[in-house]
C-alpha cells in the first residue's frame, strides 16, 4: 500500500528530507503529497519544492481560533489525498477535532526516549538532567503533549562532556533513519495500534 502522506512542518525540515530521499530512492513505498507549514519561511518548504512535492502555507496567525486553523488543515489535507500525517517539527499543539479527522493515522518523531522529556527543548532538558542514555521516538499523537502511543525508539548514549550541539546533531540522524523505519513498517501494515487496555492505555503491535 502506497502511504500517501502530508508533512506538518514549521522549520528546518532535515525529518521531511529523509522521508522524500527515502521515497524518491524507491526505499519507503510513500508519496508526499502535501508539505503544510505553519511558516512561511520554513527552511523545510525549499526541501519539499526542490522534490517537486506540492506546499502549502497556512499561517495560524491569520486565524481568530485554534479550531478554526485546525478545520482549515484537515479540509486542505483531505483535499490533497492524505491518508497519514507525519509531525516533523511542526510546532502547534493540535485540537481533538484534527486529531479525530485523522484518528490512529498521525505519527510525531520526538527528540527524547518518551516518556522521559516531553515537550520542547527535549534533548536540553535531558542533558541538564544528566542521563547518561537518550534517544528519539516515534509515536502516535494523542491530546496530551507527546504521550501517544509509541511505535518505536532508539536510543544513543551520551558521551563524557559531550555538547548540547553534538549530541543534537547525533540525534538527528537516529531520527531520520527510525522515522523512515517506522513509516516503512507503517506501509506493510506491520504498526497495529491495539484497544485500550483495562489500564485504559493503547499500546502498538510492530513487526
Ligand atoms: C526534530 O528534532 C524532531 O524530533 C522535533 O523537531 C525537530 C525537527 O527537526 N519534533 P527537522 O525540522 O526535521 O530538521
Amino acid at each position: 500500500m502506497t502511504l500517501k502522506l502530508g508533512v506538518l512542518v514549521s522549520g528546518r525540515g532535515s525529518n521531511l528530507q529523509a522521508v522524500l530521499d527515502a521515497c524518491e530512492a524507491g526505499s519507503l513505498d510513500a508519496q508526499v503529497r502535501l508539505v503544510l507549514s505553519n511558516k512561511s519561511d520554513a527552511q523545510a518548504l525549499d526541501r519539499a519544492e526542490a522534490a517537486g512535492v506540492p506546499t502549502r502555507v497556512l499561517d495560524h496567525r491569520a486565524f481568530p481560533s485554534r479550531e478554526a486553523f485546525d478545520e482549515e488543515m484537515l479540509q486542505v489535507l483531505r483535499s490533497a489525498g492524505v491518508e497519514w500525517v507525519v509531525l516533523a517539527g511542526f510546532m502547534r499543539l493540535l485540537t481533538p477535532q484534527f486529531i479525530e479527522g485523522f484518528r490512529d493515522r498521525i505519527v510525531n518523531v520526538h527528540p527524547s526516549l518518551l516518556p522521559a522529556f516531553p515537550g520542547v527543548r527535549a534533548q536540553a532538558q535531558a542533558l541538564e538532567y544528566g542521563v547518561r542514555v537518550t534517544g528519539c521516538t516515534v509515536h502516535f499523537v494523542d491530546q496530551g503533549t507527546d504521550t501517544g502511543p509509541i511505535i518505536d525508539q532508539r536510543a544513543i548514549t551520551i558521551d563524557a562532556g559531550e555538547s548540547l550541539e553534538t549530541i543534537e546533531h547525533r540525534l538527528l540522524q537516529v531520527e531520520h533513519t527510525l522515522l523512515v523505519d517506522v513509516l516503512r513498517r507503517i506501509a506493510s501494515g506491520r504498526v497495529l495500534l491495539e484497544p485500550a487496555s483495562s489500564e485504559g492505555r493503547r499500546k502498538v503491535r510492530c513487526s
